[in-house]
């Protein structure tokens, strides 16, 4: 089974509308067709301006939609769990206003941007007049029934269903979209129960629960449950993105159900029961079912995850700055499906204590900066090899035109997820190869070739 995107995107009639409204997002180069089991990965970019800048303006977008989605996560842990939360983790109340504020200034495209973390990622960048959509997402193509309807969806570590749009859907978001017809799909099955996002500003997602065969990459998986989604808000309709796939654990899940790679490794439809990130500027790849030795050096250094949480969670995390180590013992979630890192204050203000000339430029967004000219040495550890993060992933550009000083990808945030956890986003992830392995229940991290 090969896989190409976007090429495929470009090509295809549904998304014409979504095409001409976002010209520069299926520009990235054409993929060549992949072995069977991967999916390659749009180019990826930072929240950069093309004057060097850092893109403030999008940061606090990604700031809320971020602290959304683990509110999210953390009301699905507590519904599936009969009402308790993880230990030492809490829902935080996110105002409103200030949502809507920030969502609100500047740039067109974020005034009515929906409050989905998985969306708000995608946007048209207006300085640089270029789309991010491809750039901060991770996406691919997934098929759903018999024959298969295909799908472009969003795959996220940091979430745990699948949904996809319903052919039901009379939402005009909708109209631009793939959408799932059951009637056509000879293995489709009704489901009970309704699947239902609520956000902040009282707008939802919601639609009807199936079950049908998936296939991602060639591993096909029967009778998975997702959802197919009847009521999609208006701000969904420039992505061209139909849906979401996650690749987290069932406590949260809003469907109560195994999520894709979960129900892959149970029905044995995949040999080698992990599945491999590589983000890079170019040739980003998604690998199922194992991991891609042309991309990392080996040895791979796996550490027990802690999945009763739902997430990928990694304990005994150390950092270390300029080589001394500032902070040990502590966890850390690998989230594909958030762009930057983000720690409790407490533990951010220390490490940038340890970073010359570091000081707070946003304080209640939590962002810091430091001399440009210095970028801090920042390693991360789990009790074996350290991985640096390059000066590139860690500066998020420039914090005014021909500043001095430039922000760093490590924000201050209480995302519910306790004081000492750090949340790993693609800033992270770019600097080493990621595997996501359920026979383990591991992840292991290798140096990038
Ligand atoms: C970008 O935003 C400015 C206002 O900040 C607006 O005048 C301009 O039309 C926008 N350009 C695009 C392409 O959306
Ligand atoms: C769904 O598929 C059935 C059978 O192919 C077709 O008759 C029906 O019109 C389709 N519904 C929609 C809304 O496209
Ligand atoms: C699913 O439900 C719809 C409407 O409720 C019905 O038309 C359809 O036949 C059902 N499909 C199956 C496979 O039971
Ligand atoms: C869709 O959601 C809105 C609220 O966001 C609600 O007013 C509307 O009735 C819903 N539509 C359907 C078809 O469920
Ligand atoms: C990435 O791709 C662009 C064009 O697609 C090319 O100019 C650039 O050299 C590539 N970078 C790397 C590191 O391969
Ligand atoms: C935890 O990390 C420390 C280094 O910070 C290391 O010495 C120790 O062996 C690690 N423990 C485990 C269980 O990996
Ligand atoms: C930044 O520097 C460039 C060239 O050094 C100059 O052309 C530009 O006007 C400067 N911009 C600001 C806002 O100072
Ligand atoms: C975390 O919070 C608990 C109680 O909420 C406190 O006892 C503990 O000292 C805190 N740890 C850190 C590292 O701040």
């Amino acid at each position: 089974m090969l896989l190409k995107i976007p090429s495929s995107v470009a090509g295809s009639i549904t998304f014409a509308l979504a095409v001409a409204a976002l010209p520069d997002c299926v520009s990235a180069s054409p993929q060549g067709e992949q072995p069977y089991g991967t999916i390659s990965l749009p180019d990826r970019t930072l929240l950069l301006n093309a004057d060097g800048t850092f893109n403030h303006d999008k940061a606090v977008v990604f700031n809320a939609a971020t602290a959304l989605k683990y509110r999210r996560n953390l009301m699905n842990f507590q519904e599936n769990s009969g009402g308790s939360l993880p230990a030492g983790m809490k829902l935080i109340d996110i105002p409103l206003r200030a949502q809507m504020q920030a969502r609100g200034q500047r740039d067109e495209s974020l005034t009515d941007e929906n409050d989905d973390s998985e969306w708000a990622g995608r946007l048209f960048d207006n300085v640089s007049g270029k789309c991010v959509v491809e750039h901060s997402s991770i996406i691919g193509m997934v098929r759903i029934g018999k024959p298969g309807q295909k799908f472009l969806v969003d795959f996220d570590t940091g979430s745990s269903d699948l949904w996809v749009p319903s052919s039901l859907c009379t939402s005009t978001a909708c109209s631009s979209k793939r959408k799932y017809n059951s009637s056509s799909s000879s293995t489709s099955q009704n489901e009970t129960g309704t699947f239902s996002i609520q956000y902040g500003d009282g707008s939802s997602v919601s639609g009807s629960i199936y079950s049908d065969t998936v296939t991602v990459a060639g591993v096909k998986v029967q009778n998975q449950r997702f959802a197919a989604v009847t009521n999609l808000s208006s701000s969904f309709a420039s992505d061209p993105v139909d849906g979401v796939l996650g690749l987290g654990f069932p406590s949260i899940s809003i469907l109560k159900a195994d999520p894709v790679f979960v129900s892959a490794a149970q029905q044995n439809a995949i040999t080698t029961k992990a599945f491999s990130f590589y983000l890079a500027k170019n040739n980003s790849e998604l690998y199922l079912g194992g991991t891609n030795p042309k991309l990392y050096n080996d040895p791979i250094e796996y550490h027990p995850v802690d999945k009763s949480n739902g997430f990928w969670q990694v304990k005994n995390a150390s950092i270390t700055v300029g080589g001394q180590t500032v902070l040990s013992d502590f966890d850390t979630i690998i989230d594909s499906g958030t762009t930057i890192m983000y720690g409790p204050p407490d533990m951010v203000k220390e490490i940038y204590s340890k970073v010359e000339g570091a000081e707070v430029f946003d304080s209640s967004e939590g962002f810091y900066s430091f001399p440009c000219n210095e970028v801090p040495e920042i390693s991360f550890s789990w009790g074996g090899e350290k991985f640096a993060i390059s000066s590139e992933n860690f500066n998020l550009g420039t914090t005014a035109p021909n500043a001095s000083t430039c922000a760093g990808a490590l924000a201050a945030k209480d995302l519910g997820l306790g004081n000492t956890t750090l949340l790993l986003g693609d800033s992270w992830m770019k600097n080493a190869y990621h595997v996501f392995s359920l026979e383990k229940t591991a992840v292991g991290f290798a140096k990038l070739k």
